[in-house]
C-alpha cells in the first residue's frame, strides 16, 4: 500500500513550504478575507474567505485566470484596497484598521511594489524617481538619500542613465528602476503585480532574476504573474480560483485537474493531524482515503512474518499515499503512522470525491492508472527482496 503508492516524482524538498515549515510564523498573514464589490447585478464577491500566508525570504508566485482575485488579493496586503471582511496582518502590523495617513508612510517604509507598468513619475529623472520614497518617508539623511539612490541605480546597472527621464529608456529599464525604486527604503518585503507582463520574454527573465536575488537576500517576495515558464522556478505558486485559494499540495499532487477541479478537491479535503507515532492507517482496514502529506513525514510499515514491522518509506511533504487500495477496492497492506519524532499534516480526500474527479479527469486517471502499475510492480520488487 502506501510505501509503493508514493510517487517519486512529486517534488518532496521542503522548498515549496519556504520557511513555512519549520513553525516560524508568517510576514505576511491574511486571514479569512472576504471582498466584495458592488455591480449592477448586486454584490460581486471577488474574495472569498482566503486565509493566505507568506514566510520571511519566500519567493511566492500568484497565478490563476484573469478576474480570479490576484491583484484583489496583493491590493489587500499594501492596504491599496481593504477587505470587506477578515484580517491583513504584515510583520504584525494590522493594515486593515490602519488610517489612510498612517498606510501611506507604513506603506513607504515597509512595502517595496512594482507594478506592470512602471509607473514611474515621467517629469522627473531617474535618479529623483528612486530619491523620491526615501523623501517621501524622510528615511536618511538627504546626502544619504542621493547617495543610496546612486547605489540603487549601479545595482540595477542604469548608473548610466541617472540624468534621463523615465521617457528616454526603454520598458525593461524603466522596471529596474522602479526595482531600485522599490528597494529604496529596504523593505523586506516586495510585491510585484504582473511585472514581466509589458516586456519580452528576454527582459522578462533578467527582471525575474532580480526578484530571484532578492529574495535570496531574504526579502520576501510575493510576485503575480501569468507566465507560467516563471511560476516554475519560484520556491512556491498560490493558484487562486475565483477568488478562493487552491491547495498548493493538491495541485502539485493532481496537476492534470482543471483549475475548477483543484479548486473542488480543495473545498472538499480534509486537514488532519497525527501526533509523534500515531497512527494513520491500520493493516487489513478499508483503503478508503486518498491523502497528501502537507507537513512533517510519515512512515509505512508492513508486518514481518515473525510480528516485528519494517518500515519501507517515509513520505514527506508532497508525497501521498492511498490511491493504490482505493484505485483496486483493497484494504491497506500495510500499516502508516506519523514518524517518531515529530507530528505529521496531511490532507485527505474521501474515496467518493477522489473517484469522482478521476471520472471527471482522463488525462488524470491514466496517470494514476500509471502509478499504480507502477507501485504494485515496485511491491512484488520489495516483497520478492524480503523474501531472499
Ligand atoms: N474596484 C472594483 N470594483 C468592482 N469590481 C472590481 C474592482 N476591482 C476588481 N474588480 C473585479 O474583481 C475581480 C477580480 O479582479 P482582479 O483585478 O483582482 O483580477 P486579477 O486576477 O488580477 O485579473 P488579471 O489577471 O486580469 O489582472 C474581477 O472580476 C474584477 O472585475
Ligand atoms: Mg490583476
Amino acid at each position: 500500500m502506501a510505501a509503493e503508492n508514493v510517487n517519486p516524482s512529486v517534488n518532496t524538498s521542503s522548498d515549496q513550504k519556504g520557511n513555512g515549515g519549520n513553525g516560524s510564523s508568517p510576514i505576511i498573514d491574511l486571514h479569512n478575507i472576504v471582498k466584495t464589490f458592488p455591480s449592477a447585478a448586486g454584490e460581486v464577491t471577488v474574495l472569498n474567505r482566503i486565509d493566505a500566508h507568506f514566510y520571511q525570504g519566500e519567493f511566492v508566485a500568484v497565478i490563476g485566470k484573469s478576474g480570479s482575485g490576484k491583484s484583489t488579493m496583493v491590493n489587500m496586503i499594501t492596504g491599496i484596497d481593504r477587505p470587506t471582511a477578515g484580517e491583513v496582518l504584515v510583520g504584525g502590523v494590522k493594515v486593515h484598521l490602519m488610517s489612510e495617513n498612517k498606510l501611506a508612510i507604513w506603506r513607504g517604509r515597509n512595502l517595496g511594489i512594482v507594478f506592470q507598468f512602471f509607473q514611474l513619475l515621467p517629469t522627473l529623472s531617474l535618479l529623483e524617481n528612486v530619491m523620491l520614497p526615501m523623501d517621501f518617508c524622510k528615511m536618511y539623511t538627504p546626502r544619504q538619500r542621493k547617495q543610496r539612490a546612486l547605489e540603487l541605480l549601479e545595482r540595477v546597472e542604469m548608473q548610466e542613465h541617472t540624468t534621463k527621464l523615465p521617457t528616454a529608456i526603454s520598458g525593461g529599464q524603466q522596471q529596474r528602476v522602479a526595482i531600485a525604486r522599490a528597494m529604496a527604503n529596504d523593505p523586506s518585503i516586495l510585491l510585484a503585480d504582473e511585472p514581466t507582463g509589458n516586456l519580452d520574454s528576454k527582459t522578462a527573465s533578467i527582471i525575474f532574476k532580480m526578484f530571484q536575488e532578492l529574495a535570496q537576500q531574504g526579502k520576501t517576495i510575493v510576485m503575480v504573474t501569468h507566465d507560467s515558464s516563471l511560476a516554475q522556478r519560484v520556491n512556491r505558486t498560490m493558484l487562486i480560483v475565483d477568488g478562493e485559494i487552491v491547495n498548493e499540495f493538491i495541485a502539485r499532487a493532481l496537476p492534470l485537474l482543471t483549475q475548477d477541479q483543484m479548486l473542488e478537491a480543495t473545498q472538499k479535503a480534509v486537514p488532519m493531524m497525527f501526533e509523534p507515532g500515531a497512527t494513520i492507517l491500520r493493516e487489513g482496514t478499508p483503503g478508503d482515503k486518498f491523502y497528501i502529506v502537507t507537513k512533517g513525514r510519515a512512515e509505512v510499515a508492513l508486518k514481518r512474518p515473525g510480528g516485528s514491522d519494517v518500515v519501507v518509506m517515509r513520505p514527506g511533504v508532497g508525497e501521498y499515499f492511498g490511491e493504490v487500495e482505493i484505485l483496486r477496492g483493497g484494504t491497506n497492506i500495510a500499516s502508516v503512522r506519523a514518524v517518531a519524532d515529530s507530528s505529521v499534516e496531511l490532507v485527505a480526500l474521501d474515496r467518493e470525491t477522489f473517484m469522482e474527479l478521476l471520472a471527471e479527469s482522463d488525462v488524470t486517471r491514466d496517470a494514476f492508472g500509471m502509478i499504480v502499475e507502477k507501485r504494485l510492480a515496485e511491491n512484488i520488487q520489495t516483497r520478492t527482496g524480503d523474501a531472499k
